[in-house]
């Protein structure tokens, strides 16, 4: 009973769910059908899906200003180019990230300097960002990374005290609740993506929110067609620009993108609560297992979406067991579970190399005075918990499976609890028991 089904015996997990995501109900396909018979399929001007969206996300949220773009990194390259981030600005970002929460950074032509992250939350860790802070410092990108909202509160004072804007990337995040506050308000621009994987999928889609109509205006004008323009910059100095904008570019949402995205909202709340839960089950027993650690959550914080589920692995309490053997193991057992697919962006070529497309653009822009470069061994916390990082897909966990997780618990206890029939396995690719992570 106890024989590892990697080398032959039964699987611990047994139950089959039919997981699905997004969950595109006959609301969702009536929605769109009513919109594609009513021809507004392109929004030149303010069309009415744009606007019920904007609008519901803002109320929801308690935002001023709702924005809805393209994709959640059409909303994060409007952020940094509304909070006036510009060329040799450096702005403070995290490594374990998505790349596009950096990759933005480089198409406002300023420089990402990487901060390190808390080991608990896996978000930036603020007294790192101090040390990080210089007189080039423009903005502190933060990422509420799997849906842990970052210490928000201590990085709003550091922004106070050093004029600095804060965006908050809260793509992984929506619903998440910080000390009693939405996430994407807490900072000065919050950006959401809505692509199809996320807790409010509209397909493709992004929303970007402030409480400043000045910050809001920028958005629309760098890439918004004349139409909206016209209609909504007030503020003189960006009125005058009403019939360009930036230029002509064009970052305005699909209005079928959002009519999915509205109707999306009235479940993403509840479905939010039914991940959560069964989340909790895995989270309970996990807590017991030799060797790794379950998903920190901070007492004073609700997590959105939970887009995804880190578990860190130490294999120091499994004598020496890889995590390449541990998986594989689990996987057998009918675990769905992978090694962290997020790579660090500090030690990748773009970043790392600092000459993306020749020119060492724009790290070598005149106005960047001085050298940033990460280099291995400048991120301990990151650089250290990163290899050791699990992930079991957690985002369409959207019905109960409190029952399946109960299996996982059984499946991780099975495993470390017989790590000794690892002793000779040795994987197809090579791996072997004893190699480093
Ligand atoms: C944290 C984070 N930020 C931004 C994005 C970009 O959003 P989109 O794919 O909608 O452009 C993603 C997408 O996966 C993300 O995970």
């Amino acid at each position: 009973m106890n024989k590892l089904a990697l080398l032959g015996g039964s699987p611990a997990v047994t139950i089959h769910k039919d997981f699905r995501w997004p969950i595109i109900s006959e609301a969702e396909i009536q929605a769109v059908a009513d919109l594609l018979r009513s021809g507004a399929i392109s929004d030149a001007g303010y069309g009415d899906a744009t606007r019920r969206l904007e609008e519901d996300w803002a109320a929801y949220l308690g935002a001023e200003f709702a924005l809805a773009r393209v994709d959640g990194t059409a909303a994060l390259h409007s952020a940094l180019f509304a909070a006036g981030v510009s060329a040799g600005d450096e702005v403070i970002v995290q490594s374990y990230n998505w790349i596009a929460t950096v990759g933005t950074i480089l198409a406002a032509n300023a420089v990402p300097v990487f901060a390190d992250i808390d080991p608990l939350t896996l978000t930036l860790d603020p007294a790192d960002v101090r040390r990080r802070i210089t007189p080039r410092t423009r903005a502190i990108m933060v990422v509420h990374l799997w849906g842990h909202p970052a210490a928000m509160d201590e990085l709003n004072a550091l922004a106070r005290e050093h004029s600095l804007v804060v965006i908050e990337d809260a793509s992984h995040a929506h619903g998440g609740i910080y000390r009693g506050r939405k996430v994407g308000t807490l900072g000065d621009i919050g950006v959401f993506s809505l692509q199809a994987s996320k807790a409010l999928p509209a397909g493709e889609g992004g929303l970007l929110v402030t409480h400043r109509r000045e910050y809001f205006e920028r958005a629309l004008l760098l890439a918004q067609s004349p139409g909206r323009l016209n209609l909504h910059l007030q503020l003189e100095e960006h009125r005058r620009f009403k019939n360009t904008g930036f230029g002509g570019f064009k970052y305005r949402i699909n209005p079928i993108n959002a009519v999915l995205a509205r109707q999306q909202m009235e479940h993403f709340e509840e479905r939010n609560e039914i991940r959560q839960r069964n989340l909790d089950v895995l989270t309970e027993g996990l807590r017991e297992i030799n060797g790794i650690k379950p998903p920190y959550t901070a007492p004073d914080v609700t997590r959105g979406g939970y887009y995804g589920y880190p578990i860190e692995y130490n294999s120091e309490e499994l004598d020496g067991l890889p995590k390449e053997t541990f998986l594989a193991a689990l996987q057998a057992e009918g675990v769905e579970i992978a090694a962290e697919r997020y790579p660090l962006m500090h030690l990748e070529p773009m970043f790392a190399e600092q000459n993306p497309i020749g020119g060492g653009w724009p790290w070598s822009f005149n106005q960047a005075t001085r050298q940033v470069r990460a280099r291995e061994g400048d991120l301990p916390v990151t650089e250290k918990l990163h290899p050791r990082l699990l992930a079991i897909p957690s985002y369409n966990k959207a019905i109960p499976c409190e029952d399946l997780f109960a299996q996982y618990v059984q499946a991780f206890r099975k495993v470390t609890q017989n790590i000794e029939q690892l002793r000779t396995w040795a994987a197809p690719n090579g791996h072997q028991r004893g190699n480093a992570e």
